[in-house]
Order: structure tokens, then sequence, then C-alpha cells
């Protein structure tokens, strides 16, 4: 196990479309998830997509959240290889972001409040669910890592990005914008 280094805006790993993975069972997949899941708990992230760590493919990670809300510390990162999302309505919701990517911004960005998601697990069974909240947006912002997006290219209003000790002021002087407005 080793911690992997993350990389940081401006590496162009972050602006590839990732290949897909057509064996679960190759060792280096293996222990680039391994990998993966102490650089994600080491750097205290929600999610972690493989691209951030040079890895070029397409695994995410994801924290389990409780139902009560919060994220559950206490089991490992769930494992999602070749994910997929698809629509299930046109609700939107926009709040906070930040990205191991770009560290210690945050971002206002609107994300679909529901989405269908699909998987294959790592011992290629495939998983899918649907989710919604905190768990759709993470979702969304890992898929999107896959693709080569970081949220700031999701942001509709640049003046909504701020480091972590402004937020406060600026919502305080910019109460955002909840409805949708594309
Ligand atoms: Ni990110």
């Amino acid at each position: 196990m080793a911690l992997r280094k993350i990389a940081r805006l401006g590496q162009p790993v972050l602006l590839r479309r990732a290949r897909e993975i057509d064996d679960t069972d190759d060792p280096e997949l293996r222990r680039l998830i391994v990998d993966m899941s102490e650089t994600l708990v080491d750097a205290r992230g929600l999610g972690l997509a493989a691209p951030q760590v040079y890895a070029s493919m397409r695994v995410v990670l994801v924290r389990r959240l409780r139902e009560e809300g919060g994220v559950d510390f206490d089991l490992p990162p769930r494992v999602l290889i070749n994910p997929e999302l698809e629509t299930v309505d046109d609700e939107v919701e926009s709040a906070f972001e930040g990205c191991l990517s770009i560290p210690d911004l945050r971002g206002l960005v609107p994300r679909a409040r529901r989405v269908g998601w699909r998987a294959t697990d790592l011992d290629g069974r495939r998983l899918e669910g649907e989710a919604e909240g905190l768990f759709a947006r993470i979702l969304q912002h890992e898929v999107d890592h896959l693709d080569g997006i970081l949220y700031p290219m999701r942001m509709h209003d640049l003046r909504m990005l701020a480091f972590d000790g402004e937020l406060q002021s600026l919502q305080a002087a910019l109460a955002p914008n909840e409805e949708d407005d594309r």
C-alpha cells in the first residue's frame, strides 16, 4: 500500500477522457485501487477518481454516507469501475463543492438532484442504484473526472468560487440563487 500523489489543477491528465477497464482481475488495477483507497482516506476526501492519481482509467472511489447524513468513516470507500450515470428527472440543486485536485477552494455547482448509476465492482459484478442529494453530487463530480471535467467547468457564476475560509463572507455578500438558470 502506498499513498499516491494527487494531480492538481493544471495537470493534463485531469483534462483527458479516461479509458474503460476491461479486466477487473488485473493486479495493477487492484494495486491502484488499494492505493487510491489509502490516498482518499488520508486526504479526508469524499471521493477520488483514478485520473486524480495520474491513472487515466475509469475507476472512482466514493465514501459511504450514513442514512442520517454525514460520511461513514468506519466503512471502506465503495469502488465503482466503469461507472455510468443517467438522468432521472430535471431537478437541479446547487451546493458548494471542493476537489482534492483544487485544494483550499470551494465553488457553487449546479448538479442533478437525482441520478441513476451503474458500475462494476472488483469481482466483476454489476451494481446499480439510484442516488440523490450528496451521494448523487459526489457521483456526478467523480464521473466528471473520468471525462476530463473539473467542477469549475460546471459553475454558472465564477464569483461563487472562494477559498474555504472566505466562504461565509462570500455567502453573506452574495446570496446564491438556488434556481438553475440555464
Ligand atoms: Ni474532484
